[in-house]
């Protein structure tokens, strides 16, 4: 049986990836990467880095695919994401079909692959389509975790709840009946719509990478800081990732 392993690699930091993925790492045929056009020529270039590093105990192959473009511009946008996905699982299977009968796949992904990534719902659809291999997850240190750490704060206060989410969901709305909410995938700078609530807000860009920006304070006195701080960083580099921690005191 072939085998497919998603392998998480940390937030940009080499250094992230842990002994249980090295391990994987080196048990691996091929490495499926997929080519997210220039901009993220970075990020490609990392998981090099990492197979240079790491991937020393055997030979591999380093299959690629061409990344589908997203439909950021429709209204309907649970379609749009289900199309980009079908798209992507089509690239997706034709990399593993690569594979020859007992060899062993992987896919490493950004940070931890059970947050905020799609790459077990592709397998899952393939697998469902009819596909045959076994899966092995290989959890990473996420960009939640990198960010709390760097700004020396845990993620939730005493005995409470936290929520992660996107910034297209804080921009509708502060989630009901939490007060710490960690947003990821904001491109809309969500977090000005509620410098109105007594909140702290830790901001972190680029994190575990030589880039890396971090802001933290009062929301309301920070926000055009880190929104300036954000666009500059955004047009020198091309693009930009970026995560925070909202907190309101109970
Ligand atoms: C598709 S999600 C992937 C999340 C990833 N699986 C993880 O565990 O961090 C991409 C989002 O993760 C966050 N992110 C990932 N890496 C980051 C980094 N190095 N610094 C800041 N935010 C990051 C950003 O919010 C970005 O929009």
């Amino acid at each position: 049986m072939r085998e497919i392993m998603v392998v998480g690699v940390g937030a940009g930091d080499p250094e992230h990836v842990t002994v249980q993925a090295v391990n994987a790492i080196n048990r691996v045929d091929v490495f499926f990467m997929l080519d997210k056009g220039e901009v993220k020529q970075e990020l490609i270039d990392l998981r090099h880095e990492i197979l240079t590093r790491y991937a020393t105990s055997r030979p591999y192959r380093v299959v690629r695919g061409q990344d589908p473009d997203r439909d950021r511009t429709s209204a309907a946008y649970a379609e749009a994401v289900d199309d980009w996905r079908r798209r992507r699982a089509d690239v997706c299977l034709r990399m593993i079909d690569s594979l020859g009968p007992d060899e062993t796949g992987a896919f490493l992904v950004w940070g931890d692959p059970v947050l905020y990534d799609s790459t077990l719902a592709i397998l899952d659809d393939l697998l469902a389509r009819g596909a045959e291999f076994d899966v092995q997850v290989i959890p990473g240190i996420s960009s939640v975790s990198t960010l709390a750490a760097r700004h020396r704060v845990p993620l939730n206060q005493v005995g409470r709840p936290v929520q992660i989410t996107t910034g297209r969901r804080l921009a509708a709305e502060w989630p009901a009946g939490v007060d710490d909410v960690v947003v990821m995938l904001d491109a809309q700078t969500a977090f000005t719509q509620h410098t109105d609530h007594e909140a702290d807000i830790y901001w972190g860009a680029y994190l575990g990478t030589p880039d890396e920006i971090l802001i933290a304070g009062p929301l309301a006195e920070v926000a055009d800081r880190i929104v300036a701080a954000r666009a500059e960083a955004r047009a020198r580099k091309g693009w930009i990732m970026d995560t925070y921690l909202l907190r309101r005191n109970p």
